[in-house]
């Protein structure tokens, strides 16, 4: 498999073209960018991480029937994955209160939500991600109201998958980022990545965060938290 044009550079990704017209290369970056990349900063080892991470959980929820782009790992930073467009609707998924679900609704951080709230956003540097609607996005295009259907169940689906799997690592899964692709036949497909970057995760016996936060919140010890949920989640794989 050989790395072709650079198709797409995101904050902490790139994504290449292949000699596969099916199929992607993802290179995971070692940059941190927060509140829409006005915050920039970067630690050995993220990629790294995160590349682990999301190449050790896509194949489980593959086995639990979700769909996904993974096709494997290819070194330490890269991955293969199914060549997708990407929907540009960013899905999030609410367990507990926090972040800016609590900043917009004055709901305390840490405060459980008896059912999950699913959240669309749109994908967009340039606007800074702003939430939306489902209507929204059938209305300028972004996606079918079939396609949205899919996209709430499989992103319910994840949630019902990971919030036990941390859960038996000991770790909180307050909240998490998700986005989908389409396929050539048009099928939904999970894409992008799942990892500190894009989920909170809270240590269940101390409250401790372990995830982008600490990068956020200038907490420190974000290389260590990253490469402690790498352990319990791969085992150190
Ligand atoms: O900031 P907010 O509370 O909306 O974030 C909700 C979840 O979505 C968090 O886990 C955060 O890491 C993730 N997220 C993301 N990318 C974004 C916005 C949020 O991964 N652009």
């Amino acid at each position: 498999m050989t790395r072709g044009k650079l198709l797409y550079e995101g904050k902490a990704k790139r994504v290449y073209a292949t000699d596969k017209s099916d199929e992607y290369i993802v290179e995971y970056k070692d940059d941190a960018t927060a509140f829409n990349a006005q915050k920039r900063g970067e630690w050995a080892g993220k990629g790294e991480t995160n590349n682990a991470i999301s190449a050790h959980l896509y194949p489980l929820l593959e086995q639990a029937g979700i769909p996904t782009h993974f096709l494997g790992r290819l070194s330490e930073r890269e991955q293969r994955v199914r060549a997708v467009t990407i929907v540009p609707v960013e899905v999030i998924v609410r367990n507990v209160a926090a972040g800016s679900f609590s900043k917009r609704l004055g709901v305390e951080e840490g405060t459980p939500l008896p059912r999950p709230v699913v959240e669309y956003c749109y994908k967009s540097d340039a606007l800074g991600d702003p939430l939306i609607n489902t209507d929204t996005a059938v209305s300028l295009g972004w996606a079918s109201e079939e396609d949205l259907r899919r996209i709430r169940e499989l992103a319910l689906q994840v949630r019902d998958f990971l919030v036990p799997y941390f859960e038996a690592r000991g770790v909180r899964l307050i909240d998490f980022k998700l986005e989908f692709g389409k396929l050539g036949t048009g099928e939904i497909v999970l894409a992008d990545e799942i990892s500190p970057d894009t989920c909170r995760f809270w240590d269940a016996a101390t409250g401790e965060k372990m995830d982008k936060d600490r990068f956020r919140r200038d907490l420190g010890g974000e290389a260590e938290a990253y490469a402690e949920m790498r352990r319990r989640v791969t085992g150190g794989a």
